[in-house]
Formats: C-alpha cells, sequence, structure tokens
C-alpha cells in the first residue's frame, strides 16, 4: 500500500466510523428544513474561518511549494483566477455561501443579521487554539490539518448537507451555489486540475515516514473532528 492510499483509508476511516457516526452528525439526517437553516446559518462562521486560517500557515509554513498552494487556494476562495488579471474579484465563496443560504429559504439580511451561538464561538476558539498549536508543531501536522480540517472532512460535510437539502427540495444540483460544488471541487480533480486536498499530498507525502509519523496524523485527524463534532452537537 503507498504512503498516499495509506493516509486517504485512514482519513475515510475517521469521516465514517468517528466522524459521521451517530450523534451528532447521524441526527442531521432527519433534520427538517427550519432545522437545515438554522444549523447553516451558524455553519458559515466555520466556513469564513477557513481563509484566516491559511493566512496563518502561509506563515509559519517555510516550505515555499506548500505555501505557494495555499495562497493559491486563498485566492480562489476571495474569486481570484490563478494568474488572474484585472478585475481581480469575481466572486468569492463567502459570497456564494450567502446566495446558496438565500436559494433555501435564508434572506441576505436574516444571514447576516445571524449571531453566532454559544457552542459556535466556542468551536471557532477551539479551532484557532488549535491552529496556533499547530504553528510551531511539524510542517507535516500543518499540512494535514489543512488538507484534512479544510478540505476532506469540509467535503464529507458539505456532501452530507447537499443530500439533505435535496431530499428536502430545497436544493439541486443546479441550483446549489456552494455545497455541492465544494463537495468535489475540495477533494476530486477538475477539469484536469488538482482538487484542493491533493494539492497538499506530494509536501505530505515527502514528510511521511516513520510510525511516529502516523502518529501525528491520527493526532491530527482526530482534533479537526472533534473540533467539528463539537459545533454538531448544539444542534442534537
Ligand atoms: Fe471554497
Ligand atoms: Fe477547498
Amino acid at each position: 500500500m503507498t504512503t498516499i492510499s495509506r493516509l486517504k483509508d485512514l482519513e475515510q476511516d475517521f469521516i465514517d466510523n468517528y466522524f459521521l457516526r451517530d450523534v451528532p452528525l447521524g441526527h442531521l439526517a432527519g433534520v427538517d428544513e427550519h432545522g437545515m437553516r438554522a444549523m447553516l446559518k451558524q455553519r458559515r462562521f466555520v466556513t469564513y474561518e477557513f481563509t484566516p486560517m491559511c493566512e496563518y500557515f502561509d506563515v509559519s509554513l517555510d516550505d515555499m511549494a506548500s505555501r505557494q498552494v495555499v495562497s493559491g487556494i486563498i485566492g480562489e476562495e476571495f474569486g481570484l483566477r490563478p494568474g488572474g488579471r484585472w478585475p481581480l474579484i469575481l466572486h468569492s465563496h463567502r459570497r456564494a455561501y450567502l446566495d446558496e443560504l438565500e436559494e433555501i429559504g435564508v434572506s441576505r439580511h436574516e444571514a447576516l443579521n445571524e449571531i453566532p451561538s454559544r457552542r459556535t464561538m466556542r468551536t471557532l476558539m477551539h479551532l484557532q487554539a488549535y491552529i496556533f498549536h499547530l504553528g510551531h508543531q511539524s510542517e507535516l501536522e500543518q499540512l494535514l490539518f489543512l488538507r484534512f480540517s479544510g478540505e476532506v472532512l469540509t467535503a464529507a460535510e458539505y456532501r452530507l448537507h447537499f443530500e439533505r437539502l435535496e431530499r428536502l427540495k430545497l436544493l439541486t444540483q443546479e441550483s446549489s451555489k456552494f455545497l455541492f460544488r465544494h463537495i468535489d471541487y475540495d477533494v476530486l480533480a477538475l477539469d484536469g486540475g488538482t482538487s484542493h486536498a491533493d494539492r497538499y499530498l506530494p509536501a505530505i507525502e515527502e514528510r511521511l515516514n516513520d510510525e511516529g509519523d502516523w502518529r501525528r496524523v491520527r493526532g491530527v485527524l482526530k482534533k479537526a473532528a472533534t473540533i467539528r463534532r463539537e459545533f454538531y452537537e448544539q444542534f442534537c
């Protein structure tokens, strides 16, 4: 088994057997449309932590190739095309999230008036504390967190939410402006390009050598999934 397939298996195992298992994620499968709107209004605050996280790692990572991956992804999040010319700003993923909320019946006004709940604030605090902690850990752990928390795990959540909203007849693959697009964009290669998650693989593979490294991998995956589960517990 190659290093990359072992990593992907481990990630999938964490998603299936730890993150998605039972409460609180299993609970979301039965949530009605009001519940989905309430959850996604709060999930927006976690989503918006993504680019600050990337910016932080852009500073703490020394490896130039990895920093190029991170800054390329930040650019795309803000709607900049790689090597883009003026006008640079297209449509940020942040705005696309608001479009998605509107599509499922949450007005822009309502979304922008929402404030983070105590549990959401706690999640954001734990997320930031862990990012600051990782800032002085190995590049392997930093890159893994960017890949797993920012892309792989996020895509698994968005898939779950999209499928629920599709069953509730609030979204289709065509009408979805955010969730459906992120499922592939983050984890699968598109149009001959490389997914966000896969862009981190060469640097991760280079740094993943012995069983001590694999222990660190499991530590990062577990922490990322724990923080996210903690967020969803508020909707049970
Ligand atoms: Fe995005
Ligand atoms: Fe992404």
